[in-house]
Protein backbone atom coordinates (compact mmCIF):
# COMPACT_ATOMS: atom_id res chain seq x y z
CA UNK A 1 0.00 0.00 0.00
CA UNK A 2 1.31 3.70 -0.68
CA UNK A 3 1.58 6.42 1.28
CA UNK A 4 -1.58 8.31 -0.27
CA UNK A 5 -3.44 4.91 -0.35
CA UNK A 6 -3.01 4.60 3.52
CA UNK A 7 -3.32 8.26 4.19
CA UNK A 8 -6.85 7.09 2.30
CA UNK A 9 -7.91 4.40 4.34
CA UNK A 10 -7.54 6.68 7.85
CA UNK A 11 -9.46 9.52 6.20
CA UNK A 12 -11.94 6.66 5.97
CA UNK A 13 -11.71 5.17 9.08
CA UNK A 14 -11.49 8.23 10.81
CA UNK A 15 -15.07 9.86 8.82
CA UNK A 16 -17.76 10.45 11.29
CA UNK A 17 -20.62 8.19 10.76
CA UNK A 18 -23.34 10.14 9.36
CA UNK A 19 -26.74 9.08 7.16
CA UNK A 20 -28.24 11.30 4.91
CA UNK A 21 -31.48 11.91 5.05
CA UNK A 22 -32.78 13.72 2.03
CA UNK A 23 -30.61 15.80 -0.08
CA UNK A 24 -28.90 17.79 2.79
CA UNK A 25 -25.35 16.38 1.76
CA UNK A 26 -25.96 17.52 -2.25
CA UNK A 27 -26.95 20.92 -0.87
CA UNK A 28 -24.38 21.75 1.78
CA UNK A 29 -21.67 20.97 -0.74
CA UNK A 30 -23.21 23.06 -3.22
CA UNK A 31 -23.19 25.63 -0.72
CA UNK A 32 -19.69 25.33 -0.01
CA UNK A 33 -18.21 25.39 -3.39
CA UNK A 34 -20.12 29.02 -3.41
CA UNK A 35 -18.76 29.92 -0.36
CA UNK A 36 -22.45 30.59 1.02
CA UNK A 37 -22.97 30.54 4.82
CA UNK A 38 -25.36 27.42 6.02
CA UNK A 39 -28.26 27.37 8.34
CA UNK A 40 -29.20 24.64 9.74
CA UNK A 41 -32.27 24.31 11.44
CA UNK A 42 -33.65 21.32 13.63
CA UNK A 43 -34.63 19.94 17.04
CA UNK A 44 -31.98 18.83 19.86
CA UNK A 45 -30.26 16.00 19.26
CA UNK A 46 -31.73 15.21 15.91
CA UNK A 47 -28.15 15.28 14.25
CA UNK A 48 -27.04 18.57 13.19
CA UNK A 49 -23.54 19.10 14.72
CA UNK A 50 -22.70 15.22 13.42
CA UNK A 51 -24.03 16.53 9.84
CA UNK A 52 -21.44 19.57 9.65
CA UNK A 53 -18.66 17.28 11.45
CA UNK A 54 -19.30 14.81 8.33
CA UNK A 55 -19.20 17.81 5.92
CA UNK A 56 -16.05 19.25 7.23
CA UNK A 57 -14.26 15.78 6.99
CA UNK A 58 -15.53 15.28 3.76
CA UNK A 59 -14.39 18.39 2.41
CA UNK A 60 -11.23 18.39 4.45
CA UNK A 61 -11.49 21.71 6.38
CA UNK A 62 -11.14 22.24 9.46
CA UNK A 63 -14.15 22.75 11.95
CA UNK A 64 -13.99 25.75 14.68
CA UNK A 65 -17.34 25.56 16.90
CA UNK A 66 -19.05 27.82 19.31
CA UNK A 67 -21.86 27.73 21.11
CA UNK A 68 -24.59 30.40 21.72
CA UNK A 69 -25.58 31.68 25.43
CA UNK A 70 -27.23 34.78 26.75
CA UNK A 71 -24.03 36.46 27.93
CA UNK A 72 -22.38 35.71 24.41
CA UNK A 73 -20.75 39.13 23.05
CA UNK A 74 -19.01 39.72 19.37
CA UNK A 75 -15.67 40.10 21.66
CA UNK A 76 -16.02 36.10 22.05
CA UNK A 77 -16.25 35.63 18.82
CA UNK A 78 -13.90 37.99 17.58
CA UNK A 79 -11.04 38.47 19.93
CA UNK A 80 -9.92 40.34 23.28
CA UNK A 81 -6.89 42.01 24.39
CA UNK A 82 -5.81 40.51 27.06
CA UNK A 83 -3.38 41.24 29.87
CA UNK A 84 -0.09 38.89 29.87
CA UNK A 85 2.86 39.85 32.34
CA UNK A 86 1.97 43.59 31.96
CA UNK A 87 1.55 43.68 28.37
CA UNK A 88 -2.10 43.86 26.51
CA UNK A 89 -1.42 41.28 23.95
CA UNK A 90 -4.50 40.93 21.17
CA UNK A 91 -6.07 36.88 21.32
CA UNK A 92 -7.94 35.87 17.74
CA UNK A 93 -11.74 34.63 18.99
CA UNK A 94 -12.95 31.32 17.20
CA UNK A 95 -14.43 33.43 14.53
CA UNK A 96 -11.36 35.54 13.51
CA UNK A 97 -8.93 32.03 13.61
CA UNK A 98 -11.79 30.43 11.17
CA UNK A 99 -11.55 33.37 8.84
CA UNK A 100 -7.74 33.27 8.53
CA UNK A 101 -7.72 30.00 8.10
CA UNK A 102 -9.96 29.57 5.69
CA UNK A 103 -11.63 26.85 8.50
CA UNK A 104 -15.57 25.80 8.81
CA UNK A 105 -17.28 27.98 11.96
CA UNK A 106 -20.07 26.52 13.11
CA UNK A 107 -22.26 28.37 15.93
CA UNK A 108 -24.29 26.88 17.76
CA UNK A 109 -27.70 27.69 18.59
CA UNK A 110 -27.06 31.52 16.98
CA UNK A 111 -29.90 33.13 18.62
CA UNK A 112 -28.93 32.28 22.02
CA UNK A 113 -25.95 34.59 21.53
CA UNK A 114 -26.23 38.67 22.14
CA UNK A 115 -27.53 40.88 18.73
CA UNK A 116 -23.90 42.38 18.83
CA UNK A 117 -22.78 39.44 16.97
CA UNK A 118 -25.25 39.60 14.52
CA UNK A 119 -23.29 42.82 13.84
CA UNK A 120 -19.79 40.51 12.93
CA UNK A 121 -21.58 37.87 11.25
CA UNK A 122 -23.79 39.57 8.77
CA UNK A 123 -20.65 41.19 6.80
CA UNK A 124 -19.14 37.48 6.80
CA UNK A 125 -22.59 36.12 5.67
CA UNK A 126 -23.03 38.15 2.00
CA UNK A 127 -20.57 38.54 -1.28
CA UNK A 128 -18.18 40.92 1.08
CA UNK A 129 -16.94 38.16 3.60
CA UNK A 130 -15.22 40.15 5.59
CA UNK A 131 -14.64 40.53 8.87
CA UNK A 132 -14.22 44.09 10.37
CA UNK A 133 -12.07 43.89 13.60
CA UNK A 134 -13.00 47.31 15.25
CA UNK A 135 -10.21 47.14 18.27
CA UNK A 136 -7.47 46.54 16.05
CA UNK A 137 -8.93 48.80 13.40
CA UNK A 138 -8.67 46.33 10.47
CA UNK A 139 -10.73 44.25 8.39
CA UNK A 140 -9.78 40.94 7.41
CA UNK A 141 -11.33 38.95 4.50
CA UNK A 142 -12.08 35.85 4.77
CA UNK A 143 -9.33 32.97 3.06
CA UNK A 144 -10.60 30.59 0.93
CA UNK A 145 -12.44 27.81 2.49
CA UNK A 146 -14.22 29.78 5.27
CA UNK A 147 -17.55 28.76 5.56
CA UNK A 148 -19.70 30.12 8.47
CA UNK A 149 -22.35 27.79 9.64
CA UNK A 150 -25.06 28.28 11.92
CA UNK A 151 -27.67 26.43 13.73
CA UNK A 152 -30.79 27.27 15.48
CA UNK A 153 -33.74 25.16 16.56
CA UNK A 154 -37.55 26.40 15.62
CA UNK A 155 -38.90 24.80 18.14
CA UNK A 156 -37.93 27.45 21.06
CA UNK A 157 -40.72 29.55 20.19
CA UNK A 158 -39.09 33.02 21.05
CA UNK A 159 -35.71 32.22 19.78
CA UNK A 160 -38.20 31.70 15.98
CA UNK A 161 -38.52 35.31 16.97
CA UNK A 162 -35.30 37.31 17.28
CA UNK A 163 -33.64 35.63 14.44
CA UNK A 164 -33.43 38.46 12.60
CA UNK A 165 -34.92 38.18 9.26
CA UNK A 166 -32.02 39.74 7.12
CA UNK A 167 -29.78 37.45 8.88
CA UNK A 168 -32.34 34.46 8.03
CA UNK A 169 -32.11 35.86 4.34
CA UNK A 170 -27.90 35.39 4.34
CA UNK A 171 -27.77 32.17 4.75
CA UNK A 172 -28.44 28.68 3.03
CA UNK A 173 -31.35 26.69 5.00
CA UNK A 174 -31.02 23.09 5.57
CA UNK A 175 -33.61 21.09 7.48
CA UNK A 176 -32.64 18.81 9.50
CA UNK A 177 -35.15 16.34 11.63
CA UNK A 178 -35.43 13.41 13.22
CA UNK A 179 -34.14 10.61 10.22
CA UNK A 180 -37.26 7.96 9.32
CA UNK A 181 -37.50 4.58 11.04
CA UNK A 182 -35.52 2.46 9.26
CA UNK A 183 -32.17 5.41 9.09
CA UNK A 184 -33.22 6.18 12.95
CA UNK A 185 -33.19 2.36 13.33
CA UNK A 186 -29.53 1.97 11.96
CA UNK A 187 -28.20 5.17 13.66
CA UNK A 188 -29.17 3.80 16.95
CA UNK A 189 -27.46 0.57 15.94
CA UNK A 190 -24.58 1.75 15.02
CA UNK A 191 -24.15 4.83 18.14
CA UNK A 192 -25.02 2.75 21.11
CA UNK A 193 -23.68 -0.84 19.91
CA UNK A 194 -26.67 -2.95 20.56
CA UNK A 195 -28.53 -5.21 17.92
CA UNK A 196 -30.77 -3.91 15.59
CA UNK A 197 -34.10 -5.03 17.13
CA UNK A 198 -33.15 -3.59 20.24
CA UNK A 199 -32.57 -0.54 18.80
CA UNK A 200 -35.83 -0.95 16.62
CA UNK A 201 -37.98 -0.76 19.81
CA UNK A 202 -36.03 2.29 20.96
CA UNK A 203 -37.56 3.88 17.75
CA UNK A 204 -40.70 2.77 18.30
CA UNK A 205 -40.75 4.48 21.80
CA UNK A 206 -39.48 7.42 20.09
CA UNK A 207 -42.15 7.63 17.91
CA UNK A 208 -44.72 7.01 20.13
CA UNK A 209 -43.66 9.53 22.11
CA UNK A 210 -42.64 12.28 19.56
CA UNK A 211 -46.70 11.74 18.23
CA UNK A 212 -48.28 12.56 21.42
CA UNK A 213 -51.14 14.26 20.87
CA UNK A 214 -51.65 17.27 23.13
CA UNK A 215 -48.16 17.00 24.45
CA UNK A 216 -47.17 18.66 27.36
CA UNK A 217 -43.50 18.14 26.68
CA UNK A 218 -41.12 21.05 25.63
CA UNK A 219 -38.22 18.36 23.68
CA UNK A 220 -39.90 15.03 22.10
CA UNK A 221 -37.65 12.11 22.56
CA UNK A 222 -34.33 12.79 20.39
CA UNK A 223 -32.28 10.78 18.70
CA UNK A 224 -29.50 11.87 20.65
CA UNK A 225 -31.84 10.03 23.99
CA UNK A 226 -32.58 6.89 22.24
CA UNK A 227 -28.76 6.52 22.03
CA UNK A 228 -27.91 6.77 25.74
CA UNK A 229 -30.85 4.65 26.57
CA UNK A 230 -29.28 1.93 23.86
CA UNK A 231 -25.58 2.72 25.41
CA UNK A 232 -27.45 1.36 28.76
CA UNK A 233 -29.28 -1.63 27.34
CA UNK A 234 -25.57 -2.29 25.92
CA UNK A 235 -24.26 -2.17 29.65
CA UNK A 236 -26.84 -4.76 30.67
CA UNK A 237 -29.53 -2.92 31.78
CA UNK A 238 -33.05 -3.86 30.67
CA UNK A 239 -35.23 -2.26 28.06
CA UNK A 240 -37.45 -0.84 30.52
CA UNK A 241 -35.18 0.55 33.27
CA UNK A 242 -33.24 2.52 30.05
CA UNK A 243 -36.08 3.99 28.51
CA UNK A 244 -36.96 5.09 32.20
CA UNK A 245 -33.68 6.92 33.13
CA UNK A 246 -32.72 7.82 29.78
CA UNK A 247 -35.71 8.90 28.14
CA UNK A 248 -38.95 9.07 30.84
CA UNK A 249 -36.92 11.47 33.12
CA UNK A 250 -35.32 13.45 30.97
CA UNK A 251 -38.32 14.59 29.45
CA UNK A 252 -39.93 15.88 32.65
CA UNK A 253 -39.75 16.64 36.11
CA UNK A 254 -44.10 16.44 36.77
CA UNK A 255 -44.69 12.89 38.35
CA UNK A 256 -48.15 13.31 36.00
CA UNK A 257 -46.47 13.35 33.29
CA UNK A 258 -43.81 11.19 34.07
CA UNK A 259 -46.23 8.24 34.68
CA UNK A 260 -48.37 9.06 31.49
CA UNK A 261 -44.89 8.54 29.66
CA UNK A 262 -44.21 5.26 31.48
CA UNK A 263 -47.53 4.12 31.21
CA UNK A 264 -47.15 4.28 27.02
CA UNK A 265 -43.72 2.60 26.79
CA UNK A 266 -45.36 0.08 28.74
CA UNK A 267 -47.47 -0.37 25.89
CA UNK A 268 -44.82 -0.16 23.19
CA UNK A 269 -42.18 -2.07 24.47
CA UNK A 270 -42.58 -5.89 23.99
CA UNK A 271 -43.38 -7.78 27.66
CA UNK A 272 -39.85 -8.76 28.82
N1 LIG B 1 -28.61 10.99 10.20
C1 LIG B 1 -27.78 10.63 11.21
N2 LIG B 1 -26.66 9.91 10.98
C2 LIG B 1 -25.85 9.57 12.00
N3 LIG B 1 -26.03 9.91 13.29
C3 LIG B 1 -27.13 10.62 13.58
C4 LIG B 1 -28.06 11.03 12.57
N4 LIG B 1 -29.05 11.74 13.15
C5 LIG B 1 -28.76 11.77 14.46
N5 LIG B 1 -27.61 11.11 14.72
C6 LIG B 1 -27.01 10.89 16.06
O1 LIG B 1 -27.75 11.61 17.02
C7 LIG B 1 -26.90 12.07 18.06
C8 LIG B 1 -27.15 13.52 18.32
O2 LIG B 1 -26.72 14.27 17.20
P1 LIG B 1 -26.12 15.75 17.31
O3 LIG B 1 -25.31 15.89 18.55
O4 LIG B 1 -25.46 16.03 16.01
O5 LIG B 1 -27.48 16.59 17.47
P2 LIG B 1 -27.70 18.18 17.34
O6 LIG B 1 -28.80 18.35 16.36
O7 LIG B 1 -26.41 18.87 17.11
O8 LIG B 1 -28.28 18.53 18.79
P3 LIG B 1 -28.18 19.94 19.60
O9 LIG B 1 -29.14 20.88 18.92
O10 LIG B 1 -28.66 19.56 20.97
O11 LIG B 1 -26.76 20.39 19.56
C9 LIG B 1 -25.47 11.78 17.63
O12 LIG B 1 -24.99 10.69 18.39
C10 LIG B 1 -25.59 11.37 16.17
O13 LIG B 1 -24.75 10.34 15.86
MG1 LIG C 1 -25.27 20.21 18.31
Amino acid sequence: MSISQADEVLAELEAPFYRAVGDEVEVFQAAARRGSPVLLKGPTGCGKTRFVETMAHGLGRELITAAGHEDMTSADLVGRFLLKGGETVWADGPLTRAVREGAIFYLDEVVEARQDTTVVIHPLADHRRELPIDRLGTTLRAAPGFQLVISYNPGYQSVLKSLKESTRQRFVAIELDFPPVDIETEVVTYEAGIPPETASALVKVGRAIRTLDGSPLREVASTRLLILAGGLVAEGLSLRSAVQSAVVQALSDDPDVVRALGELVDAVLPRA
